[in-house]
């Protein structure tokens, strides 16, 4: 191994992959998808989930405008879905009707959940926090949408494959992964 080290953090992709997700909103008529790698498990208890939007994006009106959103999980199938999510701000288009993005009805938010998530969760914002050029909410999760045949207490990889984002153009997908099992105070290994 040959480690650069360097003071110069300008675009960096070191701590990819992400499992790359579309976060939805809605408000005053108006709705928008966008592509979302920046997304984090906050808190246990209430369930908290929060998303990193560029401030200057369409998305974060939308977002502060109804204080709600919808994070959305899809299958590799869908990686042209995402990549379109991340191609246009819905500004300038309807990025559901240009990229033929079908929708079904949320359960308590207003945002829409795309058709084809293995995985969705509802959030209503409790807090927005300035980060550098950035805006993260942080939502409660107020309902969650899941494919009951891929989980078995965690997602099961071997039946789904997830959208693993590498940056940029770049996107991985796990095919015939190997799945462990270690025990945190054993440290044993054990494949499943
Ligand atoms: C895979 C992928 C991941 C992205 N992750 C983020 C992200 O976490 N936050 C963000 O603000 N933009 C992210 N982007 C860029 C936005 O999706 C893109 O700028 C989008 O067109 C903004 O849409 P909007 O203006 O309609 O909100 C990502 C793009 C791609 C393709």
């Amino acid at each position: 191994m040959k480690r650069i080290k360097t003071e110069e953090a300008k675009g960096f992709p070191f701590h990819y992959p992400s499992n790359a997700s579309v976060v939805t909103s809605a408000h005053e008529g108006k709705r928008n998808c966008i592509a979302v790698s920046r997304h984090a498990w906050f808190a246990f208890k209430p369930p908290m989930y929060g998303v990193g939007i560029g401030s200057n994006k369409h998305t974060c009106e939308l977002i502060r405008g109804s204080g709600e959103f919808v994070v959305n999980w899809l299958p590799f199938d869908w990686v042209t879905t995402i990549a379109a999510c991340g191609s246009k701000s819905g500004r300038d288009v309807d990025k559901f009707s240009e990229f033929d993005i079908e929708t079904s009805d949320p359960l308590v938010v207003s945002a829409p959940v795309l058709n084809g998530v293995y995985a969705a969760y509802e959030c209503r914002v409790e807090s927005e926090h300035s980060v550098g050029d950035s805006t993260w909410f942080a939502g409660h999760i107020v309902a969650v949408h899941y494919d009951e045949e891929v989980f078995d207490e965690t997602l099961q990889m071997k039946k789904l494959n997830p959208i693993l984002w590498l940056s940029r153009e770049t996107y991985a997908k796990a095919d015939n992964p190997r799945i462990f099992r270690v025990d945190r105070r054993a440290l044993t290994v054990e494949e499943m």
